[in-house]
């Protein structure tokens, strides 16, 4: 045969592998969040160029172009308010700042409670948290003496209620304090906790670790382990946990090769399932179904009036079912990380609220029953950790305090309290009763002509803002002031125990009414024909372009600040760093 068949053969066979991986590569492209978000590498890049810059003295109270009487309206009512919350927190606020420089978070959630060009004149009352030292039921006090209706959730911790969890600390703690801290051994408590997760899981095996983080850690590590292949693919916006494995992008200098993060919702994202070869396994966090390829919202992104919410149980269940089928296909492990939501959205969490049966289930937060804990359950095949026919071909985790007395303890308590008729009927009605109750808080905010709505899926609330505005983060310090505890994240979620009765709940919406009128009559959502959410947000790129390129503060028209008004705003010869096109926009080199 002519030599030169075999050379163009060859070409011809490595021109058609060539356009197979292009193809392959441009498939996953194409599957990913158009948004930063599904783009870590980038995410990571351009999270380097922005600059910061912050709005001091008077651009603070009119970074809207607010006029000078709704600004002097501002300011007097910010004044007042700050006032009110240092007598209303006096001790808390001390001991708070004086942690500010010892804790790291604290330190953290200071800066991050609203968005950062308003924190550099954000006075001290309004960026530290609260201490506290009781709960009872659905509130929680401040060691200066005020109760208030606590929406934090501890992180998602209390579905049942503060009462709840003592209860199952302390119990847990006299079932097990005979024994103390013996690890290794076992409490015998453990055997009916392993079969109850059995049972709720629909799976075979059980591990413990202290975390919702280290029992994400361990599913992914056992899907990879049995599969041998390298990559795990997670849902563009969904936390699961603060190990770098899964938190490709900013603020994660390991390179993270192998996770592919996907658009959620996406045909491209069930294409790039079906054909690629190296995908181990996809986690995924049932909440993102409330708002899909989304971060959970917070104050500190609250930079306009725009945050969405997608929930369609129906449509998110099939599309988690055809997920489910191509993974059976496929050979890729399917993991539900229900840290958050298991045992919230019903006694068997997301696998029963969406019908589906995973291979492995992540639970963690309530399942400790007030203590704190990760679980993993699974299949027996994927929980093994070593291979029959190479023993030394190991995968080897443990954790010292993993299955401590006291967690299995709490846990007991947790697990039998839950099974009785009481919660089991709690659990049939949550749904329709937090349906309801938002709806009744949306038709009051309506009857009031405030301009918040919430929308929910089960218990876990968001608030929207209905009319553009810059200053709705401004609403966490009223709302505190009217006796509600927030978490870190502020309006952005509201995690709601079904402690909470109707009467409890018309309270919560009162104080809400309170919050928001007092916010509407100091001219916060003042409002004017130029103020749309398209607006603001070119605003907040020019101040950003205008900061990182000074020049340009001669050729583009700053869309909501006018010159006037930034001139007004602070004498040049006040601010110390690199001044850039206003008084009161600076650069921190
Ligand atoms: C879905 C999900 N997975 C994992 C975690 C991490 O759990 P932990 O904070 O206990 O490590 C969280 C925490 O919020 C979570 O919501």
């Amino acid at each position: 045969m002519n030599p030169n068949y075999f050379f163009y053969l060859a070409v011809a066979l490595g021109v058609i592998y060539i356009f197979n991986r292009l193809r392959i590569r441009l498939q996953l492209s194409r599957a990913k969040h158009p948004s930063l978000r599904g783009h870590s590498k980038w995410s990571r890049r351009i999270s380097k160029l922005l600059p910061f810059f912050d709005y001091t003295q008077n651009l603070f109270f009119c970074s809207d172009g607010a006029p000078h009487k709704i600004t002097e309206q501002r300011k007097q009512a910010f004044e007042r308010l700050k006032q009110k919350t240092q007598h209303q927190n006096s001790k808390s606020l001390a001991q708070s700042a004086a942690l500010e420089n010892s804790i790291s978070d604290v330190k953290f959630t200071s800066n991050y409670r609203v968005p950062f060009p308003y924190r550099t004149d954000l006075p001290s009352e309004f960026r530290l948290g609260t201490m506290v030292d009781e709960t009872k039921g659905s509130k929680i006090r401040d060691i200066d003496g005020n109760w208030r209706f606590d929406l934090s959730g501890s992180y998602g911790v209390n579905v049942f209620g503060y009462d709840f969890y003592k209860q199952c600390m302390q119990e847990g703690f006299n079932l097990t304090n005979e024994l103390g801290p013996a690890l290794g051994p076992y409490h015998p408590l453990i055997t009916e906790n392993v079969e109850f997760i059995k049972q709720v899981s629909g799976l075979d095996e059980v591990s413990f670790h202290m975390s919702g983080t280290e029992a994400v850690m361990q599913a992914v590590r056992l899907a990879r382990y049995h599969t041998k292949k390298t990559h795990l693919v997670r849902f563009c916006g969904a936390y699961h946990g603060w190990w770098d494995g899964v938190q490709p992008g900013i603020g994660n200098r390991r390179k993270t090769n192998d996770v592919y993060t996907l658009a959620d919702l996406s045909e491209a994202t069930i294409k790039v399932l079906e054909t690629r070869n190296d995908i181990a396994c996809l986690l995924i966090n049932p909440l993102q179904a409330f708002h899909p390829n989304a971060d959970s919202f917070s104050d500190s992104t609250l930079i306009t009036s725009d945050r969405k919410t997608a929930f369609d149980k129906e449509a998110y269940a099939k599309w988690l079912g055809r997920l489910q089928a191509v993974c059976n296909r496929r050979n890729i492990i399917l993991i539900f990380d229900e840290v958050f939501v298991g045992f919230r959205l019903g006694m068997r969490g997301a696998q029963e609220y969406f019908n589906i049966q995973a291979d492995l289930v992540t639970y963690g937060k309530t399942l400790g029953g007030g203590m704190p804990v990760g679980v993993l359950a699974g299949r027996d095949d994927l929980m093994k950790r070593y291979r029959e026919n190479q023993p030394a071909d190991v995968s080897f985790a443990r954790g010292t305090f993993n299955s401590h007395p006291a967690i299995m303890g709490s846990m007991n308590a947790f697990i039998r309290r839950i099974q009785t008729p009481e919660i089991q009927a709690i659990y049939q009605s949550a749904e329709q009763t937090w349906n309801n109750r938002v709806a009744l808080f949306n038709e009051r905010m309506f009857d009031k002509g405030l301009p918040i709505k919430l929308s929910n899926m089960h218990s876990i609330l968001t608030l929207h803002y209905l009319q553009p505005s810059r200053y709705n983060w401004m609403l966490q310090f009223y709302l505190r002031s009217a006796g509600i505890e927030l978490s870190w994240l502020g309006t952005g979620r509201f995690i709601m125990s079904f402690s909470f009765t109707d009467e409890e709940f018309a309270e919560v919406i009162e104080c809400f009414v309170v919050a928001a009128s007092q916010m509407q009559d100091d001219g916060w959502w003042w409002n004017s024909p130029h103020l749309t959410n398209k607006a603001i947000k070119r605003q907040f790129i020019y101040d950003m372009l205008v900061t990182k390129f000074p020049i340009l503060n001669k050729c583009l028209k700053s869309p909501l600040i006018s010159t006037e008004m930034r001139k007004k705003s602070r004498p040049l010869s006040s601010v110390n760093d690199t001044n850039v096109n206003s008084n009161t926009i600076k650069k921190v080199s």
